[in-house]
């Protein structure tokens, strides 16, 4: 969404209107609410996924979100105030800034990593949202600390489902000019979890890619979607995905364009067949 100075210039209560429409069970919003992770467009992108009509929203942090000291503290203020998980070893974390030092800055949060799960039951199907911090405080190339993924993991184990999703903000199959460094131990995870669908943000373009591992015979989907609402957009639309029977024979995908057109905006709408 970009909220600050990448922000698109459309109308926000029109985009909204659309969306509800759609009466989701869940949203997902990979990342990048901000432009420079200020406090005003914190609370901007945080008033937009207010007025959302969904029971069920999951918000990511992406790079853009991660360019302020302050961010985990607005994250959780303005976004969502998820339970993140603390890694199991503190020693063994590699990324960079990933625990600031909270008394000499004066935040309230000086872990700067959003690693959680969320739960969530719908028609009594349960499915476990993953969520994988890729960003960095202050970069734009992805990074992720493998002492987060064994955390994780170790979380993973002690939960029950039916299903199970991974959000992450860079993509882990292909990659832009800012990419995920070392996402080969992300796809690891994928394959480890039984992971089957993934979805990323980042770089602005649709992509929906299968990916299949011929030696341990393990395939997974990862859903890239563009920006929902940004200026900087140069390689695509601005646009939402809508998965219908999410993970069920029947499922496919609604690519839903957004086109501004003076004060109105013109939606176009491709539905692909996911199988
Ligand atoms: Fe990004």
């Amino acid at each position: 969404m970009h909220f600050g100075p990448r922000h698109w210039y459309g109308n926000n209560k029109l985009l909204l209107e659309k969306i509800n429409s759609y009466s989701a069970d869940i949203v997902i919003n990979t990342g990048d609410n901000t432009t420079d992770a200020l406090e005003n467009e914190f609370e901007a992108a945080g008033d937009f996924l207010k007025l959302i009509n969904c029971p069920h929203i999951v918000s990511i942090p992406g790079n853009h979100d991660k360019r302020n000291m302050r961010s985990a503290d607005y994250f959780r203020q303005y976004i969502d105030n998820v339970d993140v998980i603390r890694p199991l070893n503190r020693d063994n974390c590699k990324k960079n800034s990933i625990f600031l030092d909270a008394y000499t800055n004066g935040i309230t949060d000086q872990f700067t990593d959003f690693n959680f799960l969320k739960k969530i039951t719908i028609n009594d199907v349960s499915v476990l949202v993953v969520c994988v911090d890729t960003t960095s405080l202050y970069e734009d190339i992805g990074y992720v600390d493998i002492e987060m993924l064994r955390t994780l993991s170790h979380a993973i184990g002690k939960e029950s489902y039916d299903r199970i999703i991974l959000l992450v903000h860079h993509s882990i199959l292909d990659s832009d000019s800012d990419p995920l460094f070392n996402s080969r131990i992300v796809v690891e995870f994928v394959r480890e979890h039984k992971i089957d669908y993934v979805f990323c943000g980042h770089t602005h373009q649709l992509s929906m890619m299968k990916s299949t591992d011929l030696y341990h015979k393990h395939s997974f989907t990862q859903y890239k979607n563009g920006s929902l609402s940004s200026i900087n957009t140069p390689n695509d639309t601005n646009m939402l995905l809508y998965y219908k029977n999410f993970g069920a024979a029947a499922m496919d995908v609604h690519v839903v364009r957004v086109k501004v057109e003076n004060e109105c905006l013109r939606f176009t709408e491709e539905v692909i067949t996911a199988s």
